[in-house]
């Protein structure tokens, strides 16, 4: 007989024979990001780091971390209780003005990271409003899946950023449902964007609500910084934002602004808001120097979208991206799990960490590298990387940089 044991094991050597099986890469000092100390399996030692979401490297600024430790001296280090139960600061009123302010909208709510923000919010609202039916974009972010399937309502998945789909899609349902269209408004796996004008038409003409994930792209893009709907110049027509305090901006927890009677509905509703601790003052702190310096700093954040063109030419001409200046992740394509590994593997012992993206965040045979630039990174750091991964994929016998030059 099978032991429990025996079972999780083969299960597990299941995901080493796909190349699937994750193991952690350890940084021991990041203080002088993106060079790190790291340890994974043999190899520790000095690396750059190519793969973190911390975009505009205000992770690592004196500034966001002076605004952390000025707060600790005031306050616990951790909230000690739910929103509801002695786990209220001024902190969190405070970002959340801050992040309303940034969206644009009466209000906003926070939750413990991003991924509770869409899984709590869309299981709420499936869960309570009358016949609600989502339509989700097939690529849409796991938490976006498992908050709609919380929900247990209808739902319809359009084609990726299919806008006729959408549309031939949402004509066939009731007019009395409660439709909500979900999107990503940067969807960093590919590193595309949906036409946020035509999925809101689309939303007036059939009475739908339209909810957009900005995880990736906030603090990023649009004049104050809220995503790619500001960029676009759509944000005032999207009823629901969601986004992330874990990348750009520099800390954790995530968020969701909207109208004010849509956030108290939310607030009084979702099971992930109001059973579990709130976020502690130091994150805030961290968060809310962040978001200041994001929404004041336009110039600077173009800057960097500047620099990050610069890169991708340097990418693109090297045969090792498709294609380039469309957002600031930079997609190098290997399309196997095992070569991913590999090359990933053999970086790292030439001092450059970029993690593998295998299945199930991409599908199989689409692995990947998705490399961020952040302004931290210098042209030297720049070229060591483009040397290192030609030269190596050179070796690589499924990567074709002329495939790459011509797409
Ligand atoms: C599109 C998208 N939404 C939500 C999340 C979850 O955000 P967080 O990391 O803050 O939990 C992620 C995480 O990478 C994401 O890619």
């Amino acid at each position: 007989m099978m032991t429990l044991d025996n079972y999780l094991a083969e299960k597990l050597d299941i995901l080493k024979a796909d190349g699937r099986y994750r193991d952690f890469a350890v940084i021991e000092c990041d203080a002088d990001f993106p060079d790190v100390t790291l340890r994974r399996g043999q190899f520790y030692g000095r690396a750059t780091v190519w793969c973190a979401n911390n975009y505009l490297g205000l992770a690592q600024s004196t500034m966001v971390k002076g605004a952390a430790m000025n707060v600790l001296n005031d306050y616990s280090s951790g909230a000690g209780g739910t929103r509801n139960i002695a786990g209220t600061r001024d902190w969190h009123d405070r970002v959340e003005q801050q992040l309303a302010q940034m969206n644009n909208k009466p209000a906003a709510l926070l939750f413990t990271s991003g991924y509770v923000a869409n899984w709590a919010t869309l299981a709420t609202l499936g869960r309570h409003l009358p016949q609600c039916i989502f339509l989700s974009d097939e690529k849409n972010h796991n938490s976006i899946i498992e908050g709609i399937r919380a929900a247990g309502c209808g739902k319809v998945i359009f084609k990726h950023n299919d806008m006729d789909d959408l549309r031939d899609k949402i004509k066939h349902l009731p007019a009395n449902a409660t439709k909500i269209i979900v999107t990503e408004g940067l969807f960093s796996m590919d590193g595309d964007s949906p036409a946020l004008a035509d999925m809101v038409q689309i939303a007036k003409d059939y009475g739908a609500l339209t909810y957009v994930d900005e995880v990736h792209a906030v603090g990023i893009y649009g004049a104050r910084g809220s995503g790619i709907a500001e960029q676009q110049g759509v944000a005032d027509e999207i009823d629901i934002v969601q986004g992330t305090l874990g990348k750009a901006l520099a800390s954790m927890g995530g968020y969701v602004a909207a109208s004010r009677l849509m956030i108290d509905f939310i607030r009084s509703h979702a099971n992930g808001f109001i059973f579990t601790t709130s976020l502690p003052p130091v994150l805030l702190a961290a968060a809310s120097a962040a978001i200041n310096w994001v929404m004041n700093n336009a110039d600077a954040r173009h800057d960097y979208l500047k620099q990050v063109k610069k890169f991708q030419e340097r990418l693109w001409h090297a045969g090792l991206i498709p294609h380039r200046g469309q957002t600031h992740l930079s997609l190098v394509p290997i399309n196997n799990p095992h070569h991913c590994n590999q090359v990933a593997h053999m970086l790292l012992e030439r001092g450059v960490y970029v993690q593998p993206i295998n299945y199930p965040t991409v599908p199989k045979g689409a692995e990947r590298f998705r490399i961020t630039l952040t302004p931290r990174h210098t042209r030297d750091h720049e070229t060591h990387l483009i040397d290192e991964l030609s030269a190596l994929t050179r070796r690589c016998p499924v990567f074709n940089h002329t495939a790459q030059i011509k797409a």
